[in-house]
């Protein structure tokens, strides 16, 4: 027997019902905001990732799915940023819409250690706004993820804002953490020892409680901001202000992945009882389509993780019982006229099974009451020889016979009442 490979998850039947909710729910919201689906492939050429991720992020040196195929090197993306913004130039749409708003659904791919919440195989839920540097987008974007969580019926979130500014900005940011973690160093864990030259925003992330002391410590401030980006961070404020959308301004909320740059977000959620406990998170990347051989312009969105999102609703509820008629039958003969009765009945629009497993009548009865069957029809040799089926309402547990040709009528009304 084959097991699945560590940190993906089956996802079954019971729960795909929650599933098909978030995403049916996610696609009204977005078309009502007009956002456009795209669905870029899930294999790209890696170094695409490395170019905008940043080779010194945690995914790129340490959780990408390689693929080599002779010489080249193609990685199962690991996020959807950098394909939709391929895609957007690929395809010529900076020339033809400019502005475009995209969003998206689908797996993805860390080879990170798996753990509750953290899988190599996830599924996000995001959008992409590129073209655009008005604050008002940021705004637009913040807001929608805002509604999603509402319209999935997750409480007890909070979102967190920053702002990194500029590329400039931040390399003053980079400068400021520097500056204050430099006669730290020793007390640093290893891997933020490492952190510290190669990509110091990583420190403020590590979960290791001593260097979570000494980041406690630091005070950024925000006047490393140049007078553009404290201007545009303001703007962002004032809009989710106006929209009444409660947020705290975190500095040292800095995210990642080196394509960010302005305002960050990220949605969290106390009761998960993760290590790591966002349930999606996004931000502005205005150097990101110029870096991948586009104009320059601006660009932000954000990504949901529907496993996260999962942990956050609760355990799904069962599947909900729906109005399945369900066919017993009795002998081979009534077995046999049941493929008619159930054809009929499907081709009119009823949903409706049977038993394939030759149970007995009490059996069968059982099988379709956990099914959560509204109606159980039962055909015998009386029933046969009357053309006529026994048909069980399961709710109030009362019982007619039903002439076969006024079944689908008998059934439509009474699904009505
Ligand atoms: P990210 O923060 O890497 O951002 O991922 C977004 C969300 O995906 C996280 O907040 C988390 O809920 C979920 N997630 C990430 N890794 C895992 C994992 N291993 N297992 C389960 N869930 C996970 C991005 O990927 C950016 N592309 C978001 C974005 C879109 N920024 C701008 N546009």
């Amino acid at each position: 027997m084959f097991n699945r490979v560590p940190g993906t998850k089956d996802i079954l039947p019971d729960q795909v019902r929650w599933w098909q909710d978030i995403e049916r729910t996610s696609r009204k919201i977005f078309s009502i905001h007009n956002y456009q689906e795209i669905r870029p492939p899930l294999i790209e050429d890696a170094a695409l990732f490395t170019r905008s991720l940043g080779e010194a992020t945690e995914i790129v040196q340490k959780q990408m799915f390689i693929i080599k195929r002779e010489e080249d090197l193609y990685a199962l993306r690991p996020e959807g940023t950098a394909s939709i913004v391929r895609a957007y130039l690929e395809n010529n749409l900076d020339k033809t819409g400019s502005f475009v708003k995209f969003y998206y659904m689908g797996p993805m791919f860390r080879a990170e250690r798996p753990q509750k919440g953290r899988l190599r195989q996830f599924h996000h839920i995001g959008v992409e706004a590129i073209g655009s540097k008005e604050p008002e987008i940021d705004v637009e974007v913040i807001a929608l993820a805002d509604t999603l969580l509402k319209a999935y019926s997750i409480q007890g979130y909070s979102i967190l804002i920053n702002s990194l500014g500029c590329p400039k900005d931040k390399k003053e940011l980079t400068r400021i953490l520097r500056d204050n973690l430099k006669d730290k160093l020793e007390q640093l864990c290893p891997d933020c020892q490492a952190r510290f030259d190669k990509n110091v925003f990583r420190i403020l992330d590590c979960k290791n409680e001593s260097c979570q002391n000494i980041v406690s410590q630091i005070n950024i401030g925000n006047t490393y901001l140049c007078p553009d980006c404290a201007v545009h961070f303001q703007r962002v404020k004032a809009g989710l202000d106006s929209l009444g959308i409660k947020y705290e301004t975190s500095p040292k909320l800095v995210r990642g992945l080196d394509y960010y740059t302005r305002t960050v977000f990220e949605f969290k959620h106390g009761q998960l009882g993760l290590q790591q406990d966002a349930l999606g998170a996004g931000g502005r990347y205005d150097a990101l389509v110029k870096e991948l051989g586009g104009p320059e312009t601006g660009a932000i969105g954000f990504a949901f993780g529907v496993e996260r999102l999962n942990l956050a609703a609760g355990t799904p509820e069962a599947a909900l019982k729906d109005n399945l008629v369900y066919l017993v039958t009795l002998g081979e003969q009534a077995r046999f006229q049941g493929l008619k009765i159930l054809a009929d009945l499907r081709q009119a629009g009823i949903k409706a099974d049977t038993d394939y497993e030759n149970k007995s009548l009490k059996a069968a009865m059982r099988k379709a009451n956990d099914l959560g069957a509204g109606f159980v029809l039962i055909l015998g040799d009386d029933e046969l020889k009357d053309n006529a089926v026994m048909v069980k309402d399961m709710k109030n547990s009362t019982q007619e016979k039903v002439p076969l040709d006024k079944l689908g009528d008998y059934l439509a009304n009474k699904g009505k009442s």
